[in-house]
């Protein structure tokens, strides 16, 4: 069901330093900053050959974001994101099979303006999962 891999999402303390450590000093194509309202994150898109970077920086008191980094004050890998074809029929067939779909199982459009779905790290080895649809 899953296909290639979207994105690998670092939640940053400085989103300004994090940006300019991969551009600097790892030679990375590094975008603009996006505040993403919606999401409670501002995001830096970096574009690998093979896939991307998503940092992440909060937006906003309610960010999602907040309580990771006071859990991980230096930041750290938040979650991956998967592609799949068809977003409600990945939701379906994971909620048979007794997986967490965050939000209801409602798709919600994600910082590339595409569908999107969280499932709950516990039923994922600790690791938050994204699906988008592509
Ligand atoms: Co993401």
């Amino acid at each position: 069901m899953i296909g290639r891999l979207n994105h690998v999402a670092i939640a940053v303390p400085d989103l300004q330093a994090a940006a300019a450590q991969y551009r600097d000093m790892l030679g990375a194509n590094v975008g603009a900053p996006q505040d993403e309202p919606d999401h409670g994150v501002t995001v830096v898109f970096i574009e690998l050959p093979n896939t991307k970077i998503e940092l992440l920086y909060p937006l906003g008191d309610a960010s999602p974001i907040n309580g990771f980094l006071e859990k991980n004050p230096s930041g750290g890998i938040h979650h991956v994101c998967y592609e799949v074809d068809d977003i409600h029929a990945a939701s379906a067939r994971l909620v048979e099979k007794g997986a967490r779909v965050l939000g209801g199982g409602e798709p919600k459009i994600g910082a590339h303006g595409k569908p999107v779905l969280f499932l709950h790290p516990k039923d994922f080895n600790g690791t938050l999962i994204e699906l988008e649809q592509v």
